[in-house]
């Protein structure tokens, strides 16, 4: 219907006869001249209709409204002198309306093309027009050039899409799963794949050597900004490989992908083992665009003659104390706010937040009664201190210090503004443990069960695996792992899991089966492809990147899922509802 897009008018077009197609985003009536702002997924561009030039188009324009759907030609021509609209990418031209045909009309609209304050409820209740906006169109094409770009990478390396199913048994990835009802066998369920984690090592014992696969996976989990109950992943599995090999084959795909979002990034990325990242940023996806460490100040603290501290420092398996450097925080900081931070890390558990500021005349704080001049003067040397800056404190449990002090780093980054938004800075982390403990003192695995060890026959604690994440500004994009592939490994991690041999039978009897079947050497991983999205369009929500996304309560106010069952349905499935609430 169209010869142009609307924004790809420009100066190059003047005289020329062209027809546009889009919607009414404004119109405004000048002295008998009516002018409209027609949009389409490019943008914006001016229509004139002057009764002088076409009166039956000009009355046409007189009845259009917000949304109307058109089909407009006319001749393009340079706005006048002092007219053009610089924000507009079209601001120097104009059509003038010869033909104008309303394709549909529209009711009055529940929130204004692309603004952003409406809440959340109506925006994904009226979807369709939330994302009727070139803003969200140019992330959703950059979106499908991604995946475009991803698989024509691994076609390249070699690698074959295949699909694995989506009514399958649960997959241990940490979350709740999404559990779905069998009518043929009543009261039993299939469960939604967290990722397709065991079927991709099923496909290496079939020795098809190198998979991928842009996956939907479901996880029903507490959601956040970056998290969603249904997403996808960029799923990768080789055989016969090293961790080098699958680091390099992420590398290129991400490499190639972020070509394609309009950023040149360099390869290889730098490394960090898991240890340092906690020790250092607190975090085990640290944010490197800026650095402000972590500095341990146990051995300084333990001598101290504060009894809390000094028992606290002295436990260096459990405990820690660390310490964070502002520089010239004390110009900065009132010693009301230095004071007020300590509200901010008593949320994830903090006992409290000493300080010193660092005067012409030495450290100054309540604290520095506690310590002899020599070891005030060791913790300017550590933490590098000069007079202005602040230096703050945290003692107390290992997991919860680390934790807190990692995530205060950030509170004072943002703060400070010392984050560089245009940087982009990737980094490996390596050498993770292979299982964490629990608040109740078990032990969960900390990547999956099916990670290679290093060492199983080690203390719980020492045991380490061959497991990698990808971390991207802070963000965890990607992780993966080599597999175990000998079932006799696979059961003593089961093992360490406590999960006896009835259970390993029942819920991965199908896995041991494969992994005694001569399963290769395999290893893989799997990149969060909307978050990746958020991150190369710089959006602040994944919900922005998916195009109908779940709200924070996981519910779809478009389709107003999830709904209900009727008695039919339940009756064929064989299930009943329990207390039976109307939802709020
Ligand atoms: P993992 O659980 O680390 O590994 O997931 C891989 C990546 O998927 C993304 N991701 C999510 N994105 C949006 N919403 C969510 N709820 C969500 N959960 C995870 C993250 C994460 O880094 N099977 C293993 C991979 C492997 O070992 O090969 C797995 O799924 O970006």
């Amino acid at each position: 219907m169209r010869t142009h897009y609307c924004s790809d008018l420009s100066k190059d077009n003047v005289e020329e006869i062209v027809r546009v197609c889009g919607w009414v985003n404004s119109y405004r009536d000048h002295g008998g001249v009516i002018f409209i702002d027609l949009r389409d997924k490019s943008g914006i561009v001016q229509l004139v209709c002057d009764p002088a030039d076409n009166k039956k188009a000009y009355e046409l324009a007189n009845i259009v409204r917000n949304e109307y759907v058109l089909k407009a030609s006319g001749k393009v021509r340079l706005r006048g002198e002092g007219l053009t609209n610089s924000k507009l990418k079209t601001g120097e031209i104009e059509i003038v309306v010869d033909e104008l045909n309303i394709e549909n009309s529209s009711k009055a609209l529940p929130f204004m093309i692309g603004d952003k304050n409406v809440g959340e409820e109506t925006r994904l209740k009226y979807r369709f027009l939330d994302l009727r906006n070139s803003e969200s169109f140019e992330k959703f094409q950059m979106r499908s050039k991604a995946a475009i770009a991803c698989r024509n990478t691994l076609d390249k390396l070699g690698f074959i899409e295949v699909e694995t199913p989506m009514l399958t048994r649960a997959t241990p990835e940490g979350a709740r799963d999404y559990l779905v009802p069998s009518r043929v066998y009543p009261g039993e369920f299939y469960a939604l794949p967290q990722s397709p984690q065991l079927f991709k090592q099923l496909l290496m014992c079939s020795g098809f050597d190198k998979y991928f696969q842009i996956a939907k996976c479901f996880r029903d989990e507490d959601l956040r900004a970056d998290r969603q109950p249904e997403f996808t992943q960029i799923d990768i599995e080789m055989s016969f490989n090293t961790q080098d090999d699958v680091i390099k084959v992420g590398e290129e795909v991400l490499k190639d992908i972020f070509k394609v979002c309009g950023y040149e990034i360099s390869t290889p990325f730098p490394r960090m083992a898991y240890k340092d990242a906690m020790e250092n940023y607190g975090s085990d996806k640290p944010d490197l665009r800026f650095d402000m460490p972590l500095v341990d100040v146990s051995e300084i603290f333990e001598r101290s003659n504060n009894e809390i501290f000094s028992s606290i420092a002295k436990d260096k398996k459990k405990n820690r104390v660390k310490a964070i450097k502002v520089e010239n925080g004390d110009n900065i900081f009132s010693k009301r706010e230095m004071k007020g931070f300590e509200d901010f890390v008593r949320k994830f558990g903090a006992n409290g937040l000493a300080f010193f500021q660092v005067k012409e005349d030495g450290l100054k704080g309540p604290l520095i009664k506690f310590f002899d001049e020599k070891d005030l003067d060791e913790i300017i040397k550590k933490c590098d201190l000069k007079i202005g800056d602040v230096v703050f404190f945290g003692a107390g449990k290992k997991k919860t210090v680390l934790d807190y002090m990692g995530r205060f780093r950030l509170f004072l980054a943002e703060k400070l503004n010392l984050i560089d938004e245009n940087k982009m800075e990737f980094l490996w982390v390596v050498d993770f443990p292979m299982f964490e403990e629990n608040d109740d003192g078990s032990y969960s695995a900390m990547h999956h069960p099916f990670t290679m060890p290093n060492n199983i026959d080690d203390d719980i604690e020492d045991i380490t695996s061959i497991a990698y994440d990808v971390v991207l500004n802070g963000v965890e994009l990607g992780g993966g792992s080599i597999r175990i592939h000998k079932s006799d490994i696979q059961q003593k991690v089961f093992q360490k899991l406590s999960i006896d041999e009835d259970e390993q039978k029942e819920k991965f009897g199908f896995l041991l089966d494969a992994l005694s079947f001569g399963a290769p050497p395999h290893g893989g991983i799997a990149i969060g492809f909307d978050r990746l999205i958020m991150l190369t369009t710089k959006s602040s929500s994944i919900r922005d990147v998916i195009a109908f996304p779940k709200t924070q309560r996981a519910s779809c106010p478009l389709t107003k899922a999830p709904s209900r069952a009727n008695d039919e349905q339940l009756k064929e499935l064989g299930l009943r509802i329990r207390n039976l609430e109307k939802r709020g």
